[in-house]
Formats: C-alpha cells, structure tokens, sequence
C-alpha cells in the first residue's frame, strides 16, 4: 500500500506559464485526429529552412575530438569570452566591467534577476514580452510590474508608462530590441531617455538583444549599452538565434558601466556561476568562430525572413478586423484582432478548425481589452500563404459566429 501523501509543488511554480509551448498541448491533440497543421508558434530556425553553418559544427567536434569535454572555467573560456569582448567592442560598448558565458542567454538572464532582486522588489517589464522574465519573477517571488509597448507608435516602449511605474522597490528595467513578439527595433531616442530615467532611479537596464544581427530594409541596431558608458546595463546575447544552433544552448552576458557602482552585483553574480559550474564546454568553441567567422549565412535568412515578413504583413493587414505592425527585426509579427473575444479562444478555435498553431497575446501580456496572437515567420512562403488564407476565413465565420452579444472572455 502506498501510504505517501501527495507531494505539493512550491508556491514559486503556481504563476509560471509558457504559452509558447503550453499551446503544443493543443496543437499536438489537434495533430492526432490526422489534420493537417501550420505550425507559426515556435521560434526555432532549425526547425525551418535554415541551417547552422558548416564552419559553427566543425569547430565543436573538433573541440569534442581534442577532449575538451570536462567543465570549463566558471565565466566560459579564455578565448569565449574575448571574442565576445570585441563584440562588445563592435556594439560600441565602451565600459565593459565582466563578461560571461552561460547555457543560453535564458541561463544569464535567470542569473543575473537572482543575483540582484529580493522578495517584494520589482523589475520593469515589457508587455507584451517574452514570458520567461515573468516566469523568472514568479520563481523569484518578486511583483510584477509590467510597462506597456506602443502599438500606435510602432510598438516602442511607452516611455511615460515606464517612468509612472518606478516606485521604491524598482530596481531595474528589461529591454528586449529587436523585440519577441513584436519584431520591433528601438529608436536612438527612446533608449536615450530610457537610459535618463535609469541613471535618475538607479536602475540596472537589462538589455535582451539576441536578435540583433536579424534586422531587415538596412536597419542598423543601436545597443542601449552603447549611448552612455556611466549607465548600469547588462548585455544579454548568445548563438541560438542570429548562427542557428539554438539547442547549443550557449549565451552571454556583457556588464557595462561603472566599476565603483557594479563591483559587488558583478560578485553576487559570479557566485551563482561558480555554484553551477559551468556552461556547456565544447559549445564555447563555436563563440570565436561564429562570431568572427564568415557571416554570410545572414545574408541569406535575411533575405528569406524579409520577404515571408512581407508577405505575412501584406496578407494580415487585408483581412476585415485585423492590424499587423511591420516588423523591423527577428522573426515574429503580433498582429491585433479588432474583436471583444479572448485572444485565447480565437487561438484554440483556430488551431481546431484549421491546424494554424499560433500563440494567444495574453501569453506575453498586452494592454488589457486589447487582442493579439503571435505568428513566426520562419515558415517557407508557401506554408504562410496558406496558414494566412485559413486565418482570413476562418476569422470571418468566427466573427459572424460570436456577436458582441455572445462575448468569449
Ligand atoms: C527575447 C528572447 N530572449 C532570450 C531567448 C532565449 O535565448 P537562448 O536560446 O539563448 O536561451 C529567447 C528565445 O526565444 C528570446 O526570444
């Protein structure tokens, strides 16, 4: 007989949500009944036509062949960690104060939040934004405390918002340019007054900026880091994204600013990378020569990733009801549906009735009374035509079908 009480969970994990990958669930239930599905929910390039360049793998095998498959050095490798110092370098990111290399950028940001916010502290946020910084929060019991993208302006930070929501217990503001799930850059101008208030509220700007070599119509990206060397920033980046080895899982973080002001946060987060030892050790490898390897892989998806960016805003913006703002940079789009239902139940009814997996708004916040769903573009044109075409008409009949008088909530 099993006498064993149930085991209940911390009270840490009740908020945490993903909807990313809570909505496979659905979609994978959806699959079992033989439907045909589109998938435009999640952001893998290697589950789509791009491929990690060959140089990227020959470097980590030899790694793995040379032996270097015990624990790295805490901070990543010798040879990691300068190539990611000239990165800096070439962001213009002048007053570096550490560097270093974590499993995925996820693994830094999770780091750094720990090491600086206690219980009751709260970090600015972007709404929408991508759920693992509220995830983080929920784990670290702090209070949410969300500011809110502009959609009217392109989706930019609501700078005013921003400044209306630092209180007492602020103790930083997270940026994420090129933003998921927006795809949209920010402007010299916004960064310059997000970095006023940050320097007039001793706050730490968190700078998410793994897209940032995934721009589109020329656009050069501007890090906030690189506007003033006397703010407090840390610089998150990694592979995944911009080299295509996502499941590499390696990222970094850059500490820029004044030494005097940072030195013992700078501590406080070399203590936790000491305790989990290290990041992935052959993977470093590939940091030096995809960084200062041959970039022409880029190139090519940027080209591909700007014309299924076309296409998705061109095919959005003519369906009756909804609004698409053009992306400027990494692959997503977070079209508005002008309706009173919940984004989440167009979402299920969606998948249902069509097979197009996409992500409800409300998994990464949005301005309450407004509705979106996320879409990836890194679906073949082909695939976006049709999943668009099953949006536009399936939208309709859903619209005739619930009335303002028969609101799903
Ligand atoms: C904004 C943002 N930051 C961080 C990550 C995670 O990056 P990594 O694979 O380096 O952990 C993602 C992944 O989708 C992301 O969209």
């Amino acid at each position: 007989m099993n006498s064993q009480k149930e085991i209940k969970p911390a009270l840490r994990t009740e908020n945490i949500t993903y909807a990313v990958r809570d909505i496979v669930v659905l979609a994978n239930q959806v699959a079992k009944s033989g439907k045909e599905m589109l998938y435009l929910n999640i952001g893998d390039p290697n589950l789509f036509d791009f491929v990690t360049p060959r140089h990227i793998i020959d470097t980590t095998f030899k790694a793995m062949l040379e032996n270097k498959n015990g624990y790295a050095p805490s901070s990543g490798i010798s040879e990691a960690v300068k190539a990611i110092e000239a990165e800096a370098d070439r962001k213009n990111i002048s007053s570096v104060q550490d560097i270093f290399v974590t499993t995925g950028a996820s693994e830094a940001i999770d780091i750094c939040l720990t090491a600086l916010v206690n219980e009751g502290e709260n970090i600015l946020t972007p709404t929408p934004g991508y759920p693992l910084y509220t995830a983080i929060a929920s784990k670290l019991r702090t209070m949410e405390n969300p500011y809110y993208l502009d959609e009217s302006n392109g989706w930019q930070p609501d700078v005013d918002d921003m400044k209306n929501k630092i209180n007492k217990d602020t103790r930083g503001i997270i940026l994420i340019n090129p933003n998921n799930p927006t795809g949209s850059l920010y402007k010299s101008d916004t960064l310059q007054k997000i970095i006023d208030l940050a320097l007039e509220n001793d706050l730490i700007i968190f700078a998410d900026e793994i897209y940032d070599k995934l721009l589109f119509d020329g656009k050069n990206h501007i890090s906030v880091a690189s506007l003033n060397k006397d703010a407090s920033c840390i610089t998150f980046g990694g592979l995944s994204k911009n080299y295509f080895v996502p499941g590499f899982r390696i990222g970094w973080g850059i500490v820029s600013g004044n030494q005097s002001v940072l030195k013992n946060y700078i501590e406080a987060i070399n203590k936790i990378l000491r305790a989990r030892l290290s990041a992935n050790h052959p993977e470093q490898y590939a940091i030096k020569t995809a960084l200062e390897g041959d970039q022409s892989h880029l190139t090519e998806a940027k080209k591909k990733l700007t014309a299924r960016r076309d296409i998705t805003v061109l095919m959005l913006n003519s369906i009756p009801g909804i609004s698409c703002v053009k992306p400027e940079g990494a692959f997503y789009a977070f079209p508005r549906l002008h309706m009173d239902q919940s984004d989440s139940h167009f979402v299920s009814e969606l998948i249902k009735e069509t097979g197009v997996v996409v992500v409800p708004g409300s998994g990464f916040g949005q301005v309450p009374g407004t509705q979106h769903f996320r879409v990836v573009f890194l679906p073949n044109e082909q695939t976006l035509e049709k999943a668009y075409e099953n949006i536009g008409i399936f939208y309709k009949k859903y619209l005739e079908k619930y009335t303002k008088a028969d609101v799903v909530k």
